[in-house]
């Protein structure tokens, strides 16, 4: 099945499918996008994605492009239309064509953009052995909590990362404080077996998939903190693991090149991971 692209108001073939060169979106990173998981067809905590898409878009004042019906029933479409059973849709939405000048336009038509394939989940081998991490200074800017298509900093870490030979780059703020993941959010289990991640402030993505486990982990009877860990005590932890919607919960064990705990995935982050595999298989929200 040849894959197909939503792009503003037309489904077409893949390789056909592109934007305007003056869209804000390629010139200004003006933009914010989506990536929801798809299980036996259905989102993967659909509404969570779809309220924080609208948070960001009211954040950088960007009209939205259509109503969630009307969202819902393209992003089905598109999902439909490339065959994806178990896999990612992708969509972003910009400030739109306009000529290039910084400030906003005046009445600007958000751009909208839809893609989907195939796939979702940790590679088996990756969820087996667990994946390392190389930590590198967060240089992104203060609102990291809006999902902008601004990903230049996560970019340069994450291919430091696998110059490195690893997985995914952790970033470290201020006071050594580990922020989260290129494009995961990052996580430690302690040495009283408390779960630690940052707490959703301006410095981190809160991503759908961390409010998640935080919810589901808590109702397994762990003990889960909203509170910063310093890179120091990311190597002194029992485990370490990151969350995602493409990765679910993938064990860490190794940071720079030090081994996390007995140097194996933990059993908190392997338990979580089936947890959450659990979760996006049944409690999918229908696709309209
Ligand atoms: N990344 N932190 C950052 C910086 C991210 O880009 C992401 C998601 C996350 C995890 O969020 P969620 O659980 O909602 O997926 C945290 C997406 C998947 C991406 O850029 O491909």
């Amino acid at each position: 099945m040849s894959r197909i692209a939503y792009v503003n108001g037309r489904y077409c073939p893949h390789r056909a499918a592109s934007v305007h060169v003056e869209d804000r979106g390629f010139q200004f990173a003006d933009g914010v996008y989506e990536v929801i998981g798809v299980r036996h067809g259905r989102l993967v905590d659909g509404t969570g994605h779809f309220d924080r898409l609208d948070r960001s878009l009211d954040a950088l004042s960007i009209p939205r492009p259509m109503g969630r019906g009307a969202l819902l029933a393209v992003i089905g479409e598109t999902v439909r239309r490339n065959g994806v059973v178990d896999g990612i849709v992708y969509f972003q939405a910009t400030r739109g064509v306009a000529r290039r000048d910084h400030p906003f336009p005046k009445a600007p038509t958000p751009s909208f953009v839809v893609t989907s394939r195939r796939g979702i989940g940790p590679a088996p081998a990756a969820l087996a052995e667990g994946v390392a991490v190389h930590a590198v200074p967060d240089k992104r800017w203060g609102r990291c909590d809006i999902k902008s298509v601004g990903l230049l900093p996560n970019v340069i870490a994450k291919q430091a990362a696998r110059e490195a030979g690893a997985y995914e780059a952790w970033l470290v703020g201020e006071g050594d404080l580990v922020t989260e993941g290129g494009s995961t959010n990052a996580w430690i289990v302690d040495r009283d077996g408390r779960l630690r991640t940052h707490p959703a402030t301006n410095a981190i993505l809160n991503g759908i998939t961390r409010q998640r486990v935080i919810a589901l982990a808590r109702a397994a009877g762990l003990s889960v903190e909203e509170r910063p860990f310093t890179l120091a005590e990311a190597f002194g932890a029992r485990e370490a693991f990151l969350t995602s919607t493409t990765s679910y919960v993938l064990p860490i064990v190794r940071i720079n090149d030090r081994p996390i705990g007995n140097g194996h995935p933990g059993e908190t982050a392997s338990r979580l991971h089936d947890v959450y595999a659990r979760f996006a298989a049944e409690q999918g929200e229908a696709l309209s």
